[in-house]
């Protein structure tokens, strides 16, 4: 019998991660890639970090959008796999769900590789790889920074509004529990409102808005789980009159340019990184589980935190 690359995929998926199989390079890799959408200067980044990868590594990149929405990734995994790829990868939008067609999937002895985002499936042989940030740590570095900023004031009490990203995701649910942790039972620290703006400036900023109607100059610092949150909500506590930066305090996540800009201006105070650079490390699994090599399970990016001070020393240097 001819042995096959498609044979050898199989075997790996059908024996989780310890498989160790021979590799087949006949063929380009097939890469099917479930993109969350583009919602963010963040995830545009990342989409043109898989693209050049896929390109230079020779790899064939199926690639959809689906337009933050679950169903969309769900009819693109079963796409990818009636055209039967090699590997699937995808961030996917929220946590929960997935079981069932990541199961469709082992069964049609297709490896799963995740990006950026983690999923809540019991069968965690359901997928090869994890690659992407830890999204709790970023939530305490965020409150880390809080906790300090806050020691310079002693005994003033500092009203917290926090923008959560997309209802459900994970990196919503760690990074507010990263930075709960850090922060609970601080006395200096008062949580007044929570919402999600779904990771869009455009959402950022009409919560931001409601915000600052419910409680205006009573807020002094805004936790934003992402940067273009922060950017949105830049624009309506300007409208309102206040001054980003210096009435409110912002302390964000994602390290994009448009948050070094932001800083630039004193108009933002913090960012903690969180790369979208994972191309090239999908390239490598993808290629490492192709030739049967074995993959650690999680592979987390390395990151930063930015305060204002650096931001104009660090900013010709960020390639996102
Ligand atoms: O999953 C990573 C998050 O998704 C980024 O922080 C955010 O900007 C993006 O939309």
């Amino acid at each position: 019998m001819t042995v096959t690359r498609r044979h050898v995929l199989a075997a790996i998926a059908l024996a989780g991660t310890s498989a160790t199989f021979s590799a087949f390079a006949a063929k380009p890799l097939v890469i099917g890639f479930s993109q969350v959408g583009a919602e963010s200067e963040w995830r545009t980044a990342n989409t043109v970090s898989i693209k050049d990868a896929a390109k230079k590594a020779g790899v064939t990149l199926k690639f959809a959008d689906a337009q933050q929405r679950q169903e969309n990734q769900v009819k693109a995994i079963r796409s990818f796999i009636a055209q039967r790829v090699d590997i699937i990868a995808f961030s996917p939008v929220v946590e929960s769900g997935w079981d069932t067609v990541l199961r469709e999937a082992k069964a049609a002895r297709i490896p799963v590789i995740l990006t950026d985002r983690d999923v809540n499936v019991a069968d965690k042989s359901l997928y090869v790889t994890l690659i992407g940030s830890d999204f709790v740590e970023e939530g305490r570095r965020a409150g880390r920074w809080l906790v300090e900023h806050a020691k310079k004031t002693p005994g003033k009490v500092l009203n917290v509004v926090e923008l959560q990203g997309t209802v459900g995701s994970a990196p919503a649910i760690d990074r507010k529990a990263g930075f709960e942790e850090v922060t609970k039972g601080n006395p200096q620290l008062k949580l007044l409102r929570t919402q999600t703006g779904e990771f869009t400036r455009a959402k950022g900023k009409e919560v931001m808005e409601a915000f600052l109607k419910a409680h205006g100059k009573d807020i002094n610092v805004l936790y934003s789980h992402n940067d273009d949150m922060a950017i949105g909500a830049i624009q309506a506590i300007e409208e309102a009159g206040l001054k980003p930066g210096k009435d409110i305090v912002i302390v964000s996540i994602d390290a994009v340019k448009g948050a070094f800009e932001a800083m630039m201006q004193g108009k933002l105070n913090v960012t903690v990184e969180c790369s979208p650079l994972l191309g090239p490390q999908l390239m490598q699994a993808a290629k490492d589980v192709a030739a049967g090599k074995p993959v650690t399970r999680r592979i987390v990016t390395e990151e930063r935190v930015f305060p204002a001070e650096v931001a104009a020393k660090e900013f010709p240097t960020r390639k996102y």
